[in-house]
């Protein structure tokens, strides 16, 4: 099946709609509603994960993104160290991981040689090293202490889609986990963070059959012929902003830059134009504020804002050209 369209114009477009269902099958059996989750394959039984000091996360491209995204969560809900790093810098550098410490190396293919370099690297210092990835028996899976899989099914798309989303999942997961062996999250709080992630799933799958997504295509038609994008967040946005840059260059050829919004006043300013299109993380959040007064900025210069917004917050489309609700 994996290996057909199944009507969709790429594979890179059905595997978008697939990732509800990746969503889902990377948290089956393992989340449950008391918030206690199910990890056995990361051959850390519970005593040993909560005795962890530091976490480092070594990875490529995507798989790097999904790291970026998961310090946040680990560190927000369990208050355990993260420092996330490119693989292919890593393994050149000097490791400081060592007993007690967990390296996770994210690869979606199992196989890339720079992670596979720095995940050696990290447990021939003694760290615990686990892989986080989406194929069985892959080089990662061999070389690693534990595992933690991914359930994408196969991604034939050469733009990383599903299996990002499913590498966040398996990250958000780990972060639960932590943050309740560390007493850093009361019981109340790992149940209501357990439900809005087993809440993803629909909230995906309803987002994708719903008009909003058919905006996100006029949005894309209108700016198709610009020349060049600048991608602005703060927070948790700013990894999603490195991630969508990303996206844009691969899938389009246009040269995208991205950067943390606070950034952008010491040097990026210069690269806007009138009419630049500037696409901003302006999600729901305690730094919301922070990101509309750099949105006033890049106004100032003439550039044009297109914001990624929550549903709901009309305060938005007065700052915003367009809006990806
Ligand atoms: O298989 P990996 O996750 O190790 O691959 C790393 C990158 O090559 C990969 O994430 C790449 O950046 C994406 N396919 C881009 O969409």
């Amino acid at each position: 099946d994996a290996a057909e369209k199944a009507g969709f114009e790429t594979f890179m477009l059905k595997e978008i709609h697939e990732q509800p269902t990746a969503i889902h099958d990377t948290m089956a059996d393992r989340l449950h509603e008391d918030g206690s989750v199910d990890m056995a394959e990361l051959a850390l039984d519970d005593a040993a994960l909560a005795r962890i000091g530091k976490i480092q996360i070594v990875a490529c491209g995507t798989s790097y993104h999904a790291g970026l995204v998961g310090r946040h969560l680990i560190e927000e809900w369990s208050g355990v160290p993260v420092h996330v790093e490119v693989a292919s810098e890593y393994r050149y550098r000097t490791c400081l991981a060592g007993p007690g410490d967990l390296v996770i190396g994210i690869t979606q293919s199992g196989e890339t040689a720079d992670t596979l370099a720095a995940m050696r690297v990290a447990r021939q210092r003694g760290a615990h090293v686990v892989a986080l990835t989406n194929i069985m028996g892959s080089q990662a899976t061999r070389d690693a202490d534990g595992v933690m899989y991914t359930r994408a099914g196969l991604e034939i798309g050469v733009a990383a889609t599903k299996t990002h989303v499913a590498q966040v999942v398996a990250l958000a997961l780990l972060s639960l986990k932590l943050g309740r062996l560390k007493w850093h999250l009361t019981p109340e709080g790992a149940r209501e963070l357990a439900s809005e992630i087993a809440a993803l799933p629909g909230i995906v799958s309803t987002y994708l059959d719903s008009d909003a997504a058919n905006d996100v295509a006029d949005v894309a038609r209108s700016y198709s012929r610009r020349p060049f994008f600048l991608y602005l967040g703060r927070h948790v946005g700013v990894p999603v902003c490195f991630e969508g840059a990303l996206k844009l260059k691969e899938i389009s050829y246009i040269p995208t830059e991205a950067y943390p919004a606070g950034e952008m006043k010491h040097g990026p300013i210069a690269l806007l134009d009138e009419g630049s299109p500037v696409v901003c993380v302006a999600t729901d959040s305690h730094v919301f504020d922070k990101v509309v007064s750099n949105i006033q900025e890049v106004k100032a210069r003439g550039a044009q804002v297109i914001a990624v917004a929550t549903e709901g917050n009309s305060e938005i489309e007065e700052h915003a050209d367009a809006v990806l609700w």
